[in-house]
């Protein structure tokens, strides 16, 4: 049994409080992992708020990085010493979607089966089955992907969640090609994410909307090439005319992919008409359970091929994405440093919830 550090949140709405919790020693299956950096995710304020489930105390934190320090009977794929992203897909293999060859959709992920606990012996549910603003953690083992470890933890943790999903919003779930028109609305940490991967991708023209000139101006240091404020124009005209001057076509309809990142009916509905004929919406902004599909006319659906998709952690396998992802940061292709606003303590996670919701930063991380 370890004692360690974490950050707890006990009960609805109360602040997060540092803890000292017991972490088992790894089981068959398991690995216990050092963490090193952690990212501030809107998930977490979600769990801290009852958002999500009520299952309260919650151990926070899960877009992390770190090094194994013991693995449990069983364990080949990783050892004491790597150095790995967790990811919270750790796919089942056998499920009916990981059968058909679509394991990004496997509805049996492993966690670690052993429990985490207060210093009294109140059982934890880690956020996202990971749990990692702490010292250590016990995950299953393949929760961890294996890195360079070269890489800068803070940076490379965040491809755990919220930069995931956003660049595979686009490489993934949107598929974009070389040349095409993309769109993305909502440039938070998962907007500016997904333009930098339609950048990756080979985008022709990246057209960022948001409301706050800020972050258009963040977008453009990620790869945007234009800029659109929809407090002040109209969304869906702009991006049609861009894509239509893109095109050298007037009559170009819309972008061939739109990504909404803010995760509202406005914007969604702005995304689906502001797409091409034929092209193609990805939802990767998370909707609160309340928010209904907007009363869009069935004719403008019928009258429109493409297609109007959701995106749920970038459609990502993480053994395939994560390596990938920071071989290209390591070669200066990606820009992961620019998504870490701010490195903090341990004990600053409340104040970074703030700064989160202020909209003042993209990642505040952890470090420890
Ligand atoms: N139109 C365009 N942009 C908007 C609008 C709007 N109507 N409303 C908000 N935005 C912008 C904000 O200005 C901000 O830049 O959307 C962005 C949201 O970014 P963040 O709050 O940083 O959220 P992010 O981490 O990117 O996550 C995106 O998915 O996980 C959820 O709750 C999260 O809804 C959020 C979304
Ligand atoms: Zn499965
Ligand atoms: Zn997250």
């Amino acid at each position: 049994m370890h004692e360690v550090k974490a950050v707890v949140a006990k009960s609805v709405g109360e602040p997060v409080s540092l803890e000292t919790i017991l972490v088992p020693d790894p089981g068959p299956g398991e690995a216990l992992v050092q963490v090193q950096a952690c990212g501030v995710c809107h998930t977490d304020l979600h769990y801290r708020e009852g958002g999500i489930n009520d299952e309260f105390p919650f151990l926070l934190g899960h877009e992390a990085a770190g090094v194994v320090e013991a693995v449990g009977e069983g364990v080949t794929a990783v050892a004491p010493g790597d150095f790995v992203v967790l990811n919270w897909r750790a796919v089942c293999g056998d499920c009916r979607a990981c059968d058909r060859g679509e394991p990004q959709y496997c509805f049996n992920t492993h966690n670690a089966t052993q429990k985490m606990t207060l210093a009294d012996g109140t059982p934890l549910s880690p956020a996202l089955g990971i749990g990692a603003f702490a010292e250590k953690t016990l995950v299953a083992a393949g929760q961890c992907t294996k890195v360079d470890p070269e890489a800068r933890p803070a940076a490379v943790g965040l491809l755990g969640c919220g930069v995931m999903a956003g660049i595979g919003a686009a490489i993934n779930t949107g598929n974009v090609s070389r040349g095409d028109v993309v769109a993305v609305i909502g440039c938070g940490g998962v907007g500016v994410a997904a333009i930098a991967g339609a950048a990756l991708a080979g985008a022709g023209t990246i057209i960022a909307v948001d409301i706050d000139d800020k972050k258009l101006e963040g977008a453009r240091k990620l790869g945007a090439t234009h800029t659109v404020n929809s407090k002040e124009t109209d969304a869906v005209a702009a991006i049609k005319a861009i894509a239509g001057a893109a095109a050298g076509h007037e009559g170009a309809d819309g972008a061939d992919v739109v990504i909404e990142a803010v995760g509202r009916p406005e914007t969604w509905e702005q995304a689906f008409y502001a797409r091409d004929l034929a092209g193609t919406v990805v939802l990767v902004g998370v909707p609160t359970p309340d928010m209904k599909v907007p009363q869009i006319p069935l004719i403008d659906v019928f009258g429109r091929g493409g297609s109007l998709k959701s995106s749920w952690y970038g459609d990502c396998l993480p053994n395939r994405d994560f390596p990938m992802l920071v071989d290209l940061y390591r070669q200066g292709r990606l820009d992961l440093d620019a998504f870490v606003t701010e490195e903090i303590g341990i004990e600053d996670v409340e104040a970074a919830f703030e700064k989160m919701h202020h909209g003042e930063v993209l990642r505040s991380v952890v470090v420890l």
